[in-house]
């Protein structure tokens, strides 16, 4: 497994998403999903799952330590007081003392910026959280958290899959020494279904998805949390570590940047131009 390291946190590179992965499915993917070498995992207030995640970490017998938990704060929960409370409540249905990396899982004009960060940082400090950061935030809104406010943040996770550039965010994030961390990687089946990815993928003897989970990850800081129900797909998502792409097969994935963006609910930003 590749690690990123960034402001002395080491995160694996590909981790688990979660969304949609609740009930007792969900839990035993978490366990099966550890059981393969899975040490990431990614789950928000929204998904209504954080207590089947719990379960299926403690089902796995890995010790806590070596897994790296993140979870997200809904819209609504963004004030000061909504957000102790409800990182609390998180914790509680995780069955966790902290969580690895909380997030401001989406840009909101309900409280202002500077107060959810400077009551995230509350909370880091009080060990709750070891790590903070935010979701779905532009190169303009990443200006503000990290100049305006002064936020120590360690990533933005933001869709990010070979069909949707990310240029401004990812200068951004440069700029600023932090890690992107690409949701719906796979772009919920479009990259499975792509020509050139799969041409690609046959010269290695892998599939469009471990192409274009590679070409992700293989980028400075990335790293990337594909959803998986089914075990095979779990492992497969893992197991891309054993070749290399050449430099013109990564040229010909860059070609397919576009402007496909598959997350774009009523309450998202002002995207930044693709
Ligand atoms: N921060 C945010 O606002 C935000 C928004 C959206 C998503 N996310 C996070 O990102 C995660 C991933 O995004 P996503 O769930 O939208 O979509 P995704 O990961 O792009 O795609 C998931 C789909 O791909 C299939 N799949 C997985 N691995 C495969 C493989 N190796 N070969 C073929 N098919 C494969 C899955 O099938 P099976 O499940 O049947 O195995 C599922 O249908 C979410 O679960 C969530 O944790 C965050």
């Amino acid at each position: 497994m590749k690690h990123i390291e960034v402001k002395g946190a080491r995160i694996p590179a590909i981790g688990l998403g979660t969304w949609q992965l609740g009930g007792r499915g969900g839990r035993d993917a978490v366990r099966q999903a550890l059981e393969l070498g899975y040490r990431h995992i990614d789950t928000a207030q929204m998904y209504g799952n954080e207590t089947e995640i719990g379960a299926g970490l403690r089902d796995s017998g890995i010790p806590r330590r070596e897994v790296f938990v993140t979870t997200k704060l809904a819209p609504g929960n963004l004030g000061a007081a909504a957000v102790r409370r409800t990182a609390e409540e998180s914790l509680k249905r995780l069955g966790l003392e902290q969580v690895d990396l909380l997030l401001i899982h989406w840009p909101s004009g309900e409280a202002p910026l500077g107060e959810t960060l400077a009551a995230l940082a509350r909370l880091r400090e009080e060990g709750k959280a070891r790590f903070i950061g935010v979701s779905n935030f532009t190169a303009t809104l990443l200006r503000e958290a990290v100049e305006t406010h002064g936020a120590d943040i360690l990533c933005n996770q933001v869709e990010y899959h070979p069909f949707l550039s990310q240029r401004a965010v990812m200068a951004a994030l440069g700029r600023y020494g932090l890690m992107l961390t690409a949701y719906t990687p796979l772009a919920q089946g479009h990259v499975q279904r792509d020509g050139t990815l799969a041409a690609i993928g046959r010269k290695y003897g892998k599939s469009a998805a471990q192409v274009a989970l590679r070409w992700l990850i293989d980028q400075e800081n990335v790293a990337a949390i594909p959803k998986a129900a089914s075990p095979a797909h779990a492992a497969a998502n893992l197991d891309i570590f054993d070749f290399t792409l050449a430099d013109d097969d990564r040229a010909a994935i860059d070609a397919l940047r576009g402007n496909l963006r598959l997350v774009d609910p009523g309450w998202a930003p002002r995207w930044d131009p693709p």
